[in-house]
């Protein structure tokens, strides 16, 4: 593509952009321009998390793929340039498959009207994809590296009118490496007196390996060859 032209990705989808006004947001091109319309314009300014996407960039320094939260409401178009984008949608989809976090969102009951979730989903995705990247020893199998206090705190902003929560966080804690089994709520997995194991067993599997998020490595391929820019 020439230099005057906007090059990136969304889910693994490549858009070009010849021309745009500077103050398209990547929200405004999201909702009005791609079928990935999980992104919601909730506050517009930053405050609420509705509008959560995953972002890609390829650090040139470092030479690896950095993947990191925005607000896409908050985002020029313009810049991002080169990178990669994923939505709710690129994590899993009834078509490919959903991934675990979308099965434990839906069986803690943590989403209602579904306004704020596919924010949620990506905020939670990034802290599961970025502990993994830390020091801290590898979790038993089936969790992450992620403590019940980190994943608490990777949907600090993200706001729900409707859930109070609860199951949210339930949803958030499910992942983590000290969660206590008995502290999670309700959930449609297993019933009340379930011992730890069968709880276990009926939780969706998580693997940090097969979740990791399948753009990245595009990326950072893609960046070798120079395909992208
Ligand atoms: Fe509220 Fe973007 S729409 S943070
Ligand atoms: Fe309705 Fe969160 S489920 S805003």
């Amino acid at each position: 593509a020439g230099d005057d032209c906007l090059v990136f990705k969304v889910n693994g989808e490549r858009f070009e952009v010849p021309e745009i006004d500077p103050s398209t947001t990547l929200l405004e091109f999201l909702r009005s321009k791609t079928r990935f319309k999980s992104v919601k314009l909730g506050c517009g300014e930053g405050g609420c998390g509705a509008c959560v996407v995953l972002l890609s960039k390829y650090d040139t320094v470092n030479k690896e793929v950095e993947n990191f939260t925005v607000s896409s409401c908050l985002t020029l178009l313009c810049s991002i340039n080169g990178c990669s984008v994923t939505t709710s949608e690129g994590l899993g989809n009834s078509k490919d498959g959903f991934h675990p976090i979308h099965q434990r969102f839906a069986g803690f009951h943590a989403s209602q009207c579904g306004f704020c979730t596919p924010g949620m989903c990506m905020s939670l995705f990034s802290a599961l994809a970025n502990a993994e990247k830390t020091n801290q020893p590898q979790a038993s199998p089936g969790f992450s590296k992620l403590t019940v206090s980190e994943a608490e705190k990777a949907i600090a902003g993200n706001l729900c009118r409707c859930t109070g929560y609860r199951p949210i966080a339930d949803a958030c804690k499910s992942f983590a490496a000290d969660v206590d089994m008995e502290d999670l709520g309700i959930n449609s997995f297993w019933n009340k007196g379930d011992k730890k194991e069968i709880r276990l067993s009926r939780l969706p599997s998580y693997n940090p390996k097969d979740h990791t998020c399948p753009y990245t490595e595009e990326l950072e391929d893609e960046y070798k060859s120079t395909r992208l820019l």
